[in-house]
């Protein structure tokens, strides 16, 4: 049955008109977060409902939870190779499908899936639509090793893009740092607007402790936007 109390009109907008893309026999990664979330309940109620074979991948131990609790077969990305179609959510989303993702701690996952598929779907909703990237902080995975020294090299990095004297925070829970399903720490890059993220994508991914920045650059197909009143538009 599909879900509808409670659960907000248009992250459901979103996910219903993704999930009406899945064919039957598709490979699908299953994105992370709260809007993934409506997407993945929505998917196995469809799969229940017409008895769709699908074989999925989760961007994370949080989704693969989800995903078996609801009676979707969870298979690694491995297993499966390479896969039809993503369907995940995003932080923030430009005109050129430019994302910011992360806010989960989980886009070292989402971006290996993504980039394992043919097709990345994002579903969101209207807050998540941005003329610039960075009004959200860019969540950058980092190694536990040499943690404080990754932050000054990304300190430097961002003081020779011209984005320097921002905070660059320890992603906690409560006191304690949170750790990703990879077992490394976030670093939180408050930077109010990024005007060149390829420029900066490519200073992070030269840091060696930086094991993956949350700007998904090129990778995004298709936005769909749900809004309150049950429609969509499609960017
Ligand atoms: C997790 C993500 C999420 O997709 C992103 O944070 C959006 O989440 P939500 O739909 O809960 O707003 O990138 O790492």
């Amino acid at each position: 049955m599909s879900q509808s109390s409670g659960v907000d009109p248009a992250k459901l907008a979103a996910a219903q008109a993704a999930v009406a893309l899945v064919e039957d026999g598709m490979k699908l990664g299953l994105g992370t977060g709260s809007t993934a979330a409506v997407m993945v309940r929505e998917l196995a109620a469809r799969v229940a409902a017409e008895g769709l074979k699908l074989r999925c991948a989760a961007t994370s131990q949080a989704t693969a939870d989800l995903a078996t609790s609801l009676g979707l077969r969870i298979e690694s990305l491995d297993e499966i190779g390479w896969l039809d179609m993503t369907i995940d959510g995003a932080d923030e989303v430009d005109p050129d499908l430019h994302l910011i993702k992360g806010g989960g701690a989980a886009h070292l996952r989402e971006k290996v899936v993504a980039a394992a598929s043919d097709r990345m779907v994002v579903v969101a909703d209207p807050g998540k639509v941005v003329e610039i990237l960075g009004a959200f902080p860019l969540p950058v995975e980092v190694l536990a090793f040499g943690f404080e020294t990754t932050r000054k090299l990304i300190r430097r990095a961002l003081d020779e893009l011209e984005l320097g004297g921002h905070d660059v925070m320890q992603r906690l829970r409560g006191s304690d740092p949170v750790i990703t399903d990879e077992g490394n720490l976030i670093l939180d890059l408050h930077l109010g607007c990024i005007p060149d993220a390829p420029a900066l994508a490519r200073a992070l991914a030269a840091i060696p402790g930086v094991v993956e920045h949350g700007l998904f650059l090129g990778m995004c197909d298709l936005a769909i936007i749900g809004r309150k009143d049950g429609s969509v538009i499609q960017l």
